[in-house]
């Protein structure tokens, strides 16, 4: 709890005020000095949560909810304040306050509509903004197209993300659907103009169309930040890196985006396997009958492998290592079976990437589930 310096004071007034030596005083001051102290009380608007891990608002009065259009859903500030949670139900719109939860027309139901754009646009509420993440929450799923495999947007539906940090879509995180519950995106809020946006296309392939996304604005300065080029951001010493719609069981085409790992302080390197699970198969990238003896022409994942130290000038190069087909592996080349544990080396960054070719592309990404890998950061 962090509360400025006038709410210090409160309870110490009040305590006078119920001492003997204020009776003589006559009631109607003393109620106007009470009131006038609570006018002072300000808190500071950070996160707090309204109980359940989904439900994060930000900490106000009740005043300054109400006119900022919140709904309580918790306290916080010792019960000083309210936990102010902000939501945006229905087919677009605009946020202006953090951990802002948007929802599909007609929540917890689906929407029955489809066929056409949601946009959100997020204001850009503070001048100390770099990156926005998105937490899909529970329930988001939108249907993928029927053919090709693993095809987000055509007839299938799709989020896309975008800012003023570039005009080129390929500076943002790739376009996904499917079942993304719990699982997240950040990209990049440049420096002018919204701090970004996110359109849903709900396209028109039969299936439920469902969301839930809470949208948190990154400041500059944040533990939470991560490097720029970071699609989903772990910052545990252990975790779970899954591919998008991995629990759809359909790996989606057209991918080109990192999982960066926060580097723990004595930790110098990561090792990383497939999921201790038999169902849905953890290591699914490429198709069998395409597997050759390289991973460059296939949907492949890439982790830090081996360095490179140029004498002169000390550079070191880290050369990322492939890994495809339907193993996970210690050694490059698909269907190696031997989980992977890295060695430790210095300056890695701590990313899984993963690229897969595009879904029309014959057999691209057909029948193909996507990955589950389980990282540990090894102590230096
Ligand atoms: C938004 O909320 C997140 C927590 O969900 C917090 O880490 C971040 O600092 C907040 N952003 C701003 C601009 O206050």
């Amino acid at each position: 709890m962090k509360l400025n310096g006038p709410l210090t004071f409160v309870p110490i007034l009040l305590l006078v005020l119920g001492t003997s030596a204020l009776k003589l005083e006559e009631e109607e001051p003393r109620q106007k000095r009470l009131f006038s102290l609570f006018n002072v009380v300000r808190f500071r608007n950070e996160p707090c949560s309204g109980g359940r891990l989904d439900n994060i608002g930000t900490c106000m009065s009740s005043t300054e909810c109400v006119s900022a259009g919140g709904n309580t859903i918790g306290n916080c500030a010792a019960g000083f304040g309210i936990c102010c949670g902000f939501s945006i139900v229905g087919c677009g719109g605009t946020v202006t306050q953090n951990c802002t939860v948007i929802r599909n027309e007609g929540f917890p139901s689906p929407t029955t509509e489809t066929d056409k754009t949601c946009t959100y646009n997020f204001n850009r509420i503070d001048s100390n903004i770099c990156q926005m993440r998105l937490d899909f929450q529970p329930t988001t799923t939108l249907p993928l197209a029927t053919l090709p495999d693993g095809q987000c947007g055509d007839t299938g539906a799709e989020l896309r993300v975008g800012s003023g940090f570039s005009n080129n879509a390929a500076a943002f995180p790739p376009v996904i659907c499917g079942q993304l519950t719990g699982q997240h995106l950040y990209f990049e809020s440049g420096s002018t103009g919204n701090a970004g946006s996110l359109a849903i296309s709900l396209g028109t392939t039969p299936g439920p169309r469902q969301y839930n996304i809470k949208v948190s604005y990154i400041p500059c300065d944040s533990p939470l930040r991560p490097p720029s080029g970071c699609t989903q951001y772990f910052t545990g010493l252990t975790g779970t890196v899954t591919s998008y719609n991995f629990a759809g069981g359909q790996f989606l085409g057209g991918h080109n985006y990192n999982n960066c790992i926060r580097q723990l302080e004595g930790f110098c390197s990561f090792s990383v396997a497939e999921s201790a699970i038999v169902t849905p198969d953890p290591f699914d990238v490429s198709n069998a009958n395409m597997i050759q003896d390289n991973c460059m022409k296939l949907s492949h994942v890439l982790i830090p492998s081996s360095v490179m130290i140029h004498d002169n000038d000390r550079m070191v190069i880290v050369i990322p290592s492939m890994r495809c087909g339907q193993n996970f592996g210690s050694v490059s080349g698909p269907d190696q079976r031997v989980p992977s544990s890295l060695p430790s080396l210095p300056n890695v960054p701590f990313a899984i990437g993963v690229r897969t070719l595009p879904a029309m592309l014959v057999g691209g990404v057909t029948g193909l589930g996507g990955f589950s890998l389980d990282y540990t950061q090894v102590p230096c």
